[in-house]
């Protein structure tokens, strides 16, 4: 049987599904013929009530114990937040540990700085769970796509925004009850500002562009327009044109190398495939050369639809992103 020795960086809503996934999956890791051993998790406030499976000797209030650590072969941060999570996996990377992360903002922040330290210390950064939550998107850009040239990406990233326009469509109501009915569901967080701000869709566009463009833009260089003004007199104007307002991330290279990409609210309309994305649900279209049209489709919370279709063949840009500069 492989050990795999895991130390856990944070414990809150991510970080507790990780230990009860570890410990649902355990038998089917054996089969495998690897036991996952988690004996290290770092947290702000060691008193705070957790659940059952955290065993109290698992937890310090110091995160050097779990990135440092001479018996933790993979660190899962689930901090969130720029620091400390920067200089947690900074840490981790460079004692050579394969660090596995769901930090958006981290990776938008620090990601090539990050996979510097990795490359440097024989180490590995994951980062799968940033982008469309449980479909690997990440994976399959990495590989399948990797030899077609990817030539532009156009998909809604933020489930949080695409429920709040979604419902306001349904029912009429206004962004902050569909906000309210989102915070009951659990489908945005007590201070949705990251995500209606268009931020938390910003942040992964950036990751996917760094994964399939292979260029390397500041963030904040991504001009970046939220949803927190619709009004119900917007959707209302947009349902009577026949579409739907829907929160687009996309991002294109132009003849010369130079990068198109753009967050904002896009009217959508039937026969464009993001028409189809309702509520919590995410999906994120691949253009590349010589690839012919796939669909392909997951269920859970969110969903991808790689639509691999000949450049010339995209859908017309109703917002035209403005242009930032290629590094
Ligand atoms: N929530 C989602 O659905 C979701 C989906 C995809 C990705 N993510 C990403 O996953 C990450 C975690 O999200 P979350 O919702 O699980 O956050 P969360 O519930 O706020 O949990 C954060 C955890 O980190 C710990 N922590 C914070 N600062 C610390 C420090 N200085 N030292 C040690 N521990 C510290 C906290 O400790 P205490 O418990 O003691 O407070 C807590 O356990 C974020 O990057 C988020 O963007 C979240």
């Amino acid at each position: 049987m492989r050990k795999v020795r895991v130390g856990l960086l944070g414990c809150g809503l991510v970080g507790t599904g990780v230990v009860e996934v570890l410990a649902e999956t355990s038998e089917r890791w054996a089969a495998l013929g690897v036991e996952i051993a988690l004996s290290r998790i770092a947290v702000r406030d060691l008193n705070r009530p957790r659940s059952p499976l955290v065993r109290r000797e698992w937890l310090t209030a110091n995160w050097r114990e779990v990135s440092a650590a001479g018996d933790v072969d993979v660190v899962l941060e689930a901090m969130g937040g720029v620091e400390p999570a920067f200089e947690a996996v900074r840490t981790a990377l460079a004692h050579g540990k394969t660090v596995i992360t769901a930090n958006k903002e981290l990776l938008a922040a620090h990601g090539v700085a990050l996979r510097a330290v990795a490359r440097g210390h024989g180490a590995v950064l994951l980062n799968e769970a940033t982008v469309l939550g449980g479909v690997p998107v990440i994976h399959l850009l990495d590989t399948y796509f990797k030899i077609n040239r990817i030539r532009a990406l156009r998909g809604i990233v933020n489930g949080t925004c695409n429920h709040v326009l979604t419902r306001m469509d349904e029912t009429g109501c206004s962004l902050e009850e569909a906000l309210s009915e989102a915070k009951a569901k659990g489908y945005a967080e007590p201070d949705p500002t990251y995500d209606l701000s268009g931020w938390d869709a910003r942040a992964k566009l950036k990751i996917l562009i760094e994964h399939t463009l292979g260029i390397a833009v500041p963030v904040d260089r991504i001009p970046c327009t939220g949803i927190a003004h619709v009004s119900p007199l917007d959707i209302a104007a947009v349902r009577a044109l026949g579409g739907k307002l829907r929160l687009v991330a996309e991002a294109r290279t132009a003849e010369g190398g130079a990068l198109m990409a753009g967050v904002g609210p896009q009217v959508v309309f039937p026969g464009d495939p993001l028409y189809a994305v309702d509520g919590v649900d995410n999906a994120l279209m691949v253009s590349a050369a010589a690839l012919k049209r796939a669909l392909g489709a997951a269920g859970f919370a969110t969903a991808v639809y790689p639509l691999a279709v000949p450049a010339a063949g995209l859908p017309a840009v109703r917002s035209e992103p403005t242009r930032v500069s290629t590094m």
